[in-house]
């Protein structure tokens, strides 16, 4: 199983699920694989877009997937309570109107249900810009997005040997794709705790990428106010209830 399979099952409750619902499905590979793997349960998947690659994967979709083309932050295809649980994978970092996601996937959930997430990278940690963050030529400096302003950044990756074009790609990346937040862990949790969930669990993960150095030019540059504690963590592996 891929690991984000492995953080579904690890859901508490997973066994005694009946129906449940994927934020974000992306690739839909976790979707497929746990429906291929739990004849038992229902599954739904979820994404605003379908991608080539969701497409050919979909080919292989089995009768226990149903998948729609659909926006998280509306959620008004499915009846109240129809969902025992509801799971994403570094989805809600990049979801604009978070309470609005928030209030219907509680909508959606029965009573006792759970939403199951888990969330990374930050926008407030080292990578949290998530321009080919995870590649190792990713031209953009730990914490740069957060203590550089646009046009400093572009002219940075000039500086540092890429062609303009690829500085532009970039920054209108970092800072127009509209499918980011661009919030911290500080104001993600607060906008959790005022949605009508009950927050179950909440495990922060530290940054591996913490890098003293790089804090210090936030703080000292702290172009969108991040609170010095969100510099530590780079994600949250969340659980949120519905009242029973
Ligand atoms: C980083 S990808 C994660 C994909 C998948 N969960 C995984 O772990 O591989 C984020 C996904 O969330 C989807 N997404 C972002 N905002 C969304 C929204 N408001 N409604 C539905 N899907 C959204 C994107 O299209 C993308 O497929």
């Amino acid at each position: 199983m891929g690991w984000q399979s492995k953080y579904v099952t690890e859901f508490p409750q997973f066994a005694r699920v009946k129906r449940a619902l994927e934020i974000g499905a992306g690739g839909f590979t976790t979707a497929i694989e746990l429906s291929n793997r739990f004849h038992d349960k229902h599954f739904h998947g979820i994404d605003f877009v379908l991608s080539d690659l969701a497409l050919k994967n979909l080919k292989a979709a089995p009768s226990n997937l149903t998948v729609l083309k659909h926006d998280a932050r509306d959620l008004e295809l499915f009846a109240e309570g129809y969902f025992d649980l509801v799971y994403s994978v570094a989805v809600m970092e990049h979801i604009c109107e978070l309470e609005l996601h928030l209030a219907e996937t509680y909508r959606v959930l029965r009573p006792g249900g759970s939403y199951w997430f888990w969330q990374a990278p930050f926008w407030s940690c080292s990578l949290g810009h998530h321009y080919r963050h995870s590649k190792v030529d990713c031209p953009i400096p730990d914490y740069a997005h957060l203590h550089m302003t646009r046009d400093r950044l572009e002219m940075h990756i000039i500086e540092n040997g890429s062609t303009p074009e690829v500085a532009k790609r970039a920054v209108d990346f970092i800072y127009d794709r509209p499918d980011l937040s661009r919030m911290g862990r500080t104001d993600t949790r607060g906008i959790v705790e005022s949605s009508p969930f009950e927050i179950a669990e909440w495990r922060d993960e530290v940054d591996s990428r913490y890098d003293p150095v790089g804090a210090a030019r936030v703080l000292a540059n702290n172009i969108y106010n991040v609170p010095e504690e969100d510099l530590l963590y780079k994600g949250a592996k969340v659980h949120l209830k519905k009242k029973d």
